[in-house]
């Protein structure tokens, strides 16, 4: 169910913070007191929105000539993709090495799970290496969660099947909250493929928890069953899911997930369910279009509406993705370095 959130609960002040302004040290254990990231359920609102305070401080370090601030160093980072990915690992990368971690990418396609190493294994393997943090995609649910409780260092869940993608959640509450300045009494249309997306299911967790009022567009065979108790309108026209709607979020058709017919054609999934001028027309005149890519122009999304630099924020998503990440990082392995610089003194 939507979680209403008082707005004393709520941080109002959203004016981006440099980095030296954002929270401290000994703050860390009340504000975020999480060893891993797994996902957005199971969140509060104060959590959350430390988590964007301090995202807001590295986006403008990231607009800056020098974008690097070496906390993390001496601190190793293990990107683990057991699924494909670009511009996530690239985010996770980059957000590592901007924070001065040494950063290992490991992708299955050169791991021995190929050579039949089962998940677990690779886990204790990888734990023998003291990583300080294991950035985690995998294509089944949770999976992650499973890796997380078999070592020593920090997990982030960078997607795991259909279950979460929490980052991506909140780079999309971080570029909405700049936009607009606030998430909560905001009205935010999810468009597509609904049942094989994570991106969806963080987003509705965190837009909900964050007093956000949320719906879902999509025909009847790509929404998972029973999604109202997520709190959630159920809409299966876009003229009626994207009425004076705020923000437009488009989602990815995940072809790759799909066994069976869920869809007619890919023609008549555009034609009904595409985002173009025509059905945006319904939406608020400032609706922000959102995508979390790789986008499928022509499918979910018509190459025009994607590029419109005045309605679109996806490349603003991409900007905040790297900041959110470094937060994310940041808060992980701050009791560690605290720690750490403890013993050193
Ligand atoms: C998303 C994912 O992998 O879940 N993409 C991403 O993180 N860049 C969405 C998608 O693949 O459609």
């Amino acid at each position: 169910m939507a979680t209403f959130i008082s707005s004393t609960l709520m941080s109002t002040d959203h004016t981006p913070k440099p980095a030296s302004a954002a929270p401290h040290a000994g703050d860390v254990v009340s504000a975020f007191p999480h060893k891993h990231l797994l996902g957005i359920e199971g969140l509060n609102p104060l959590e959350i929105n430390y988590l964007l305070d301090l995202s807001d401080g590295y986006v403008e370090q990231n607009r800056q000539a020098n974008k690097n601030k070496a906390i993390l160093a001496g601190l190793t980072q293990i990107n683990l993709f057991f699924e494909n990915s670009t511009r996530t690992r690239t985010s996770f990368e980059l957000a590592g090495k901007r924070l001065g971690a040494d950063v290992i990418n490991m992708s299955v396609a050169t791991s021995s799970v190929r050579k039949g190493e089962t998940l677990l294994d690779t886990a204790i393997t990888l734990n023998a290496m003291h990583p300080d943090i294991l950035v985690v995609r995998h294509g089944q649910s949770g999976a992650v969660k499973l890796l997380s409780e078999k070592v020593d260092g920090a997990v982030i869940n960078a997607g795991d099947g259909w279950h979460e993608h929490p980052t991506q959640a909140l780079l999309d509450a971080l570029t909405i909250r700049r936009r607009k300045g606030r998430i909560e009494g905001l009205t935010v249309a999810i468009c597509g493929d609904i049942l094989h997306s994570r991106v969806a299911r963080s987003n509705i967790h965190l837009l909900t928890t964050m007093g956000a009022r949320v719906r879902v567009v999509a025909p009847p065979t790509l929404l998972p069953t029973a999604i109202e108790r997520l709190g959630v309108e159920v809409h299966h026209r876009m003229e009626t899911g994207l009425s004076d709607c705020d923000i437009v979020m488009m989602l990815r058709l995940q072809r790759e997930r799909m066994e069976g017919s869920y869809l007619p054609s890919v023609r008549e999934f555009f034609h009904l369910y595409g985002l173009d001028y025509d059905k945006l027309s319904v939406a608020r005149p400032d609706a922000l279009i959102m995508h979390p890519g790789p986008m499928n122009r022509g499918v979910e999304i018509d190459t025009v509406v994607a590029d419109d630099i005045h309605r679109s924020a996806i490349q603003e998503q991409v900007e905040m993705g790297v900041a959110v990440r470094m937060a994310c990082l940041d808060v992980l392995t701050r009791n560690r370095r605290a720690h750490a610089s403890e013993a050193l003194s």
